[in-house]
């Protein structure tokens, strides 16, 4: 006969406190609720084929992507418009989805035409006027060891939630502080940083954890041949003297589809922008910095390492172009790209 089963379910956090490992492991984390930074309600999971309950959501614990990393994902956001709930860079966001998949030798087990179908249908099941879409696609169940035996065990999830300002909105109004990390980026030779896989958050954890660690907002990291490469979960821009510049995708980047975004706003405001390696010290040199990712939005940068951007607030050219970005959505700016669509109800 097996142990009997516990009288009453603890949680990870009760369980470290009984323990006594809490402020040990989680050092200034402790203290954190996961309330205060992430709002999780359930809405229903498009789950292979189906949406479902989070109950009827069952991947197996001896899953490849648990033990190994091995799932390729996006984020996508939809914004409440005044023409209704609209996707934004839908079908952008499946492309890369799909050469992330094919990099790993993953066989996505439904066409993108299926995908972006379910993308709606999971959105307009939750009901939620603005939304984070998380598709996910993940080996299963197909032998441990690191080169899967059965090469055809996929899994595929599409989450909704409702996630506000990634920084905050304080952040996102008046900019945030950030510190250059210890960790580095990947090297493109080792994991590719241009592709959306789950493993690779490794090293963006690391980079925002020491971030948080210090007291800083958020983390950037330079790459293994000490140029700027990009923030934990964001790409980096700076201006100085009218030009915007960012990191090129050889620069152990996710070629962000915000950043590309914010380049194409740019040029129809008539703003340069160079794609060119930058070194560290041009951070403390810019007079204005920002941050550009689905999550992230655009955010002003005001602060790193302790020294002010510019004046230390946001600027000029990220005003423009965060009134460009967020008109896309308040119908101020027109989308000449075809970048929303309307989510079917
Ligand atoms: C490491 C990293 N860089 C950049 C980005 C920005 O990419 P995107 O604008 O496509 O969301 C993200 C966001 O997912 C990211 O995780």
């Amino acid at each position: 006969m097996g142990e009997s089963p516990p009288d009453k379910v603890t949680t990870t956090a009760g369980r470290l406190e009984q323990c006594g490992a809490a402020a040990d492991t989680l050092g200034p984390f402790s203290a954190w609720s996961p309330g205060k930074v992430y709002t999780h309600m359930a809405h229903p999971v498009w789950f292979n084929g189906s949406l479902r309950s989070d109950e009827e959501c069952m991947v197996h614990v001896r899953s490849h992507a648990l033990h190994y990393g091995s799932a390729v994902f996006e984020g996508v956001r939809a914004y409440a418009t005044p023409d209704g709930t609209q996707l934004f860079r839908l079908r952008d966001h499946l492309e890369r989805l799909f050469w992330s998949a094919s990099l790993y030798r993953i066989p996505v087990p439904y066409s993108r035409e299926e995908l972006h179908a379910a993308c709606h249908e999971a959105v307009a099941a939750s009901g939620l006027e603005s939304a984070y879409l998380r598709p996910i696609v993940s080996r299963g169940d197909c032998g441990l060891g690191v080169i899967p035996a059965k090469m055809d065990v996929v899994d595929v999830a599409i989450l909704v939630t409702n996630w506000g300002a990634y920084l905050g909105e304080e952040g996102r109004e008046k900019g945030i502080r950030a510190c250059i990390t210890s960790w580095q980026r990947p090297a493109p030779n080792t994991i590719p940083p241009g592709a959306k896989a789950a493993g690779n958050y490794l090293s963006s954890q690391l980079i925002g954890l020491e971030a948080r660690e210090r007291g800083f907002d958020e983390g950037i990291a330079l790459g293994t041949d000490g140029l700027l490469s990009e923030g934990a979960g964001e790409n980096i821009f700076i201006a100085q003297d009218g030009v915007l510049y960012t990191p090129p995708v050889s620069s152990s980047i996710l070629g962000g589809i915000t950043r590309n975004t914010a380049i194409q706003l740019a040029a129809d405001l008539d703003i340069p922008v160079r794609e060119q390696a930058l070194a560290r010290e041009q951070i403390y040199q810019a007079d204005e910095m920002f941050f550009t990712g689905t999550a992230v939005e655009i955010t002003p940068v005001r602060q790193v390492d302790h020294l002010p951007i510019g004046g230390g607030e946001k600027g000029p050219l990220t005003s423009r172009l965060q009134d460009a970005f967020f008109g896309l959505f308040e119908g101020r700016t027109q989308d000449r790209w075809s970048w929303l669509e309307p989510v079917r109800r």
